[in-house]
């Protein structure tokens, strides 16, 4: 692959480099991302029928089921090229920020460390009544099929059920989470995004507040959406391929 040297450079001189990622950077794990055509979840589930307060209330164990079935695919799978290249990145610029809409546990499964989950994580459900979380981890989930109920554990604080601990459209972000994001990509010098369609807001305006904030910004998708112009790079490649890539050609030279 080929790399522009003003990408480069600005890589190899960031004194603070924000990577922020979405479904595509866990997809060559072989987990199913939102919006992609063939295999994307919406595409066969609308998110109002599972991911919404509303679709808990009216029926916890569809819900609770479906969730279990993505912690399952995560269970299964493993960090891919892209989360150990992130991962490794830490290790060579000054400070890193670590931003994810991603609700699996693959970042820190390979080695990143202080990750922003913006949308929430599978592994951490608390009750829906009393808002409290379990004081142990949830045991492996029992390999549920997609669409199968399970029935939600009860909340050992106060009877109610669990529910999983992701922020369901019409549900606002967790605020600590979003102002430390918005911070640092306000203050970074460079922004790089992998793996998202950025349709859904707030996480959406983070890489638009970096390129307005004078950060250059790379966005790393093999269907790429369209450029600013200045300061704005887009590698039309999976995110597996290319991270490893851009950090052998700024590093290893
Ligand atoms: N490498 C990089 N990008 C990829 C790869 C890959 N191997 N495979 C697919 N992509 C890209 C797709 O081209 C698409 O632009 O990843 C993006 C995935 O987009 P979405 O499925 O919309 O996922 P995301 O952007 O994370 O969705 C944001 O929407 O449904 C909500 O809460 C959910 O966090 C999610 C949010």
């Amino acid at each position: 692959m080929m790399f522009a040297e003003e990408l480069l450079d600005t890589l190899r001189q960031a004194r603070h480099v924000v990577v922020f990622t979405g479904a595509g950077v866990s997809a060559e794990s072989g987990i199913p991302t939102f919006r992609d055509r063939l295999d994307g979840l919406w595409s066969r589930l609308p998110p109002a029928t599972l991911a919404t307060t509303a679709a808990f209330r009216a029926d916890p164990s569809l819900v609770w089921g479906w969730y279990q079935w993505r912690r399952t695919l995560v269970h299964r799978a493993q960090p891919n090229p892209a989360h150990r290249a992130i991962a490794e990145l830490a290790g060579m610029v000054p400070q890193l920020t670590l931003i994810t809409q991603n609700v699996d546990d693959l970042h820190e499964r390979a080695g990143s460390q202080d990750v922003i989950h913006l949308h929430g994580q599978l592994e951490r459900p608390r009750c829906f009544t009393c808002g409290r979380e379990p004081g142990s981890p949830l045991p492996a989930p029992d390999e549920p099929q997609a669409g199968r109920h399970v029935i939600p554990p009860a909340c050992e604080h106060c009877g109610g059920p669990l529910r999983p601990g992701v922020v369901w459209f019409g549900e606002s972000l967790p605020a600590d989470a979003l102002s430390q994001a918005f911070h640092a990509a306000e203050q970074c010098d460079l922004l790089i995004s992998v793996g998202t369609s950025g349709v859904v807001y707030p996480a959406a305006e983070i890489p638009q507040v970096a390129w307005r904030m004078r950060a250059t910004v790379l966005h790393v998708n093999p269907q790429p959406g369209p450029l600013h112009g200045e300061r704005e790079f887009a590698l039309a490649s999976a995110a597996g391929v290319a991270l490893p890539a851009l950090l052998d050609a700024a590093f290893a030279g």
